[in-house]
């Protein structure tokens, strides 16, 4: 199959694009010509044509998102990069900060000067310290030439971009929660509205992106809409770094164009099962996306192909499960990442998953009755009404998704005779 690699030019290489060989390739030549010439409103319109949407997961117009932002008048406006990545299987933030980090600082700068913020920040998870090490030293390097800092490029503009680290939360990669522990708070998710494009960081108006999506701004301005939406499909432009995991031969973060189809994912680059296990499941979009039956595989891998067929696009991570694997056990341990990582603020997440947790432990453990499964399925839609937030809503779907495709086989593990 074709490599496409127009964002991740060395992928797996582990090692950091310099400064130098940035700019042999035309890099920071889109942030030199917005700094010294384009308004706001023309990148904006630049990027709304290109149809580039948040590769977080959120899917949302990056056009859309900042016209809010520099539509909004205010003494100061920040622009934040979200690099927490916290969703298990998925790494590609990872390899963009280590491998390509000045693409990300460039589309971070070129938020900044759209919208007219002269602060930023990027929150770096707390356990990717060789990436945030890596990326801080690209943040010297461009700041010494020009890119960060003062008179950015020789122009008017100021911006200054700041590190944060996580501190191992996965719920403050939601963006609310992220605002909040750069505040100094608790990583506790905030009511919408205000969307933080219009109130985020201190109040002020924030624009908050995603690596991936920060690191294919420079690449849609210089190659041009028309010629970025020749990539992908029409509900989705460009390429999306997937993370494949699980049972596969190959497993990694690949780039593709959007609309490859999961199964071309699977066979293609990730080399199909090891050893002649045969394929049972696939979860797609990371861990709080839907497992679903083999029959996912023909999906086209984008927003509208993943919609159609009840699949989730989410952070491109597709987790393959074989035969061999205990469904039931593989629940469990879904689960427990999530009661660990709810910030309890709200009884049916805080509760409710523990219960979850309790019921489906009796599942794999085979001392429980039909019943459990009936209390598990309405304990979950039960979560999925009521949660607080996308934590606890998002958190549900595997468990849910497994009951619909995998009934049959949930059941075989419970008591017959109670049966
Ligand atoms: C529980 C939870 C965790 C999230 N974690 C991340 C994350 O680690 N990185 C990220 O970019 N977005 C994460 N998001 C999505 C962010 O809230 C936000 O939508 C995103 O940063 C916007 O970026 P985009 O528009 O470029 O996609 C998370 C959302 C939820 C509900
Ligand atoms: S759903 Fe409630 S307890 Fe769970 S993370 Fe959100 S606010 Fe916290």
């Amino acid at each position: 199959m074709e490599q496409i690699k127009l964002l991740v030019k060395n992928a797996g290489q582990n090692d950091p694009e310099s400064l130098e060989q940035y700019l042999a390739r035309g890099g920071y030549e889109a942030l030199k010509s917005a700094a010294r010439g384009c308004n706001g409103a023309d990148i904006i319109e630049i990027l709304s044509a290109s149809g580039l949407v948040g590769r977080s997961g959120s899917g949302f117009p990056v056009g859309k998102k900042w016209a809010v932002t520099l539509e909004k008048e205010a003494p100061q406006k920040y622009v934040i990069c979200n690099a927490d990545e916290g969703e298990p299987g998925t790494c590609k933030d990872r390899l963009l900060l280590m491998e390509h980090p000045h693409a990300v600082i460039e589309g971070i700068v070129i938020a900044g000067v759209t919208v007219g913020a002269t602060r930023g920040y990027i929150y770096i998870r707390g356990e990717y310290d060789a990436a945030a090490h890596i990326f801080s030293e690209a943040v010297n390097e461009a700041r010494s030439a020009g890119y960060l800092g003062c008179h950015i490029c020789g122009s008017g503009y100021d911006f200054q971009l700041e590190i944060r680290r996580g501190a191992g939360a996965y719920m403050c990669g939601e963006e609310t929660a992220l605002l909040e522990s750069i505040e100094g708070r608790r990583g506790e998710t905030r009511i919408k509205p205000p969307y933080p494009g219009e109130a985020g960081l201190w109040g002020m108006p924030t624009v908050i992106n995603n690596v991936e999506t920060m690191a294919n701004i420079p690449l849609v301005l210089t190659m041009g809409a028309e010629k970025y939406r020749t990539c992908g499909t029409g509900s989705s432009t460009g390429t999306k770094l997937v993370t494949l995991c699980g049972c596969i031969r190959n497993p990694g973060v690949y780039e593709v164009p959007f609309g490859t189809s999961i199964r071309s994912l699977f066979l293609d680059i990730g080399g199909g099962c090891p050893e002649g296990k045969k394929l049972r499941a696939v979860q797609t979009g990371g861990l709080s996306g839907p497992i679903m039956s083999v029959d996912v595989l023909d999906t086209p891998f984008d927003i509208a192909g993943c919609n159609a067929a009840g699949a989730f696009l989410g952070t491109g991570d597709l987790i393959f499960i074989d035969e061999a694997t205990d469904l039931a056990g593989l629940l469990v341990n879904i689960m427990e990442f999530f009661m660990e990582e709810s910030c309890g603020r709200c009884v049916p997440c805080r509760i409710g998953i523990h219960t979850l947790v309790e019921l489906l432990r009796a599942l794999a453990s085979g001392t429980a009755d039909i019943d459990t499964l009936r209390q598990i399925e309405s304990i979950a839609l039960h979560i999925r009404q009521t949660a607080r937030c996308a934590f606890g809503t998002a958190s549900v779907t595997p468990v849910l998704s497994a009951l619909e495709s995998f009934y049959d086989l949930l059941t075989s593990c419970v008591e017959k005779e109670v049966v």
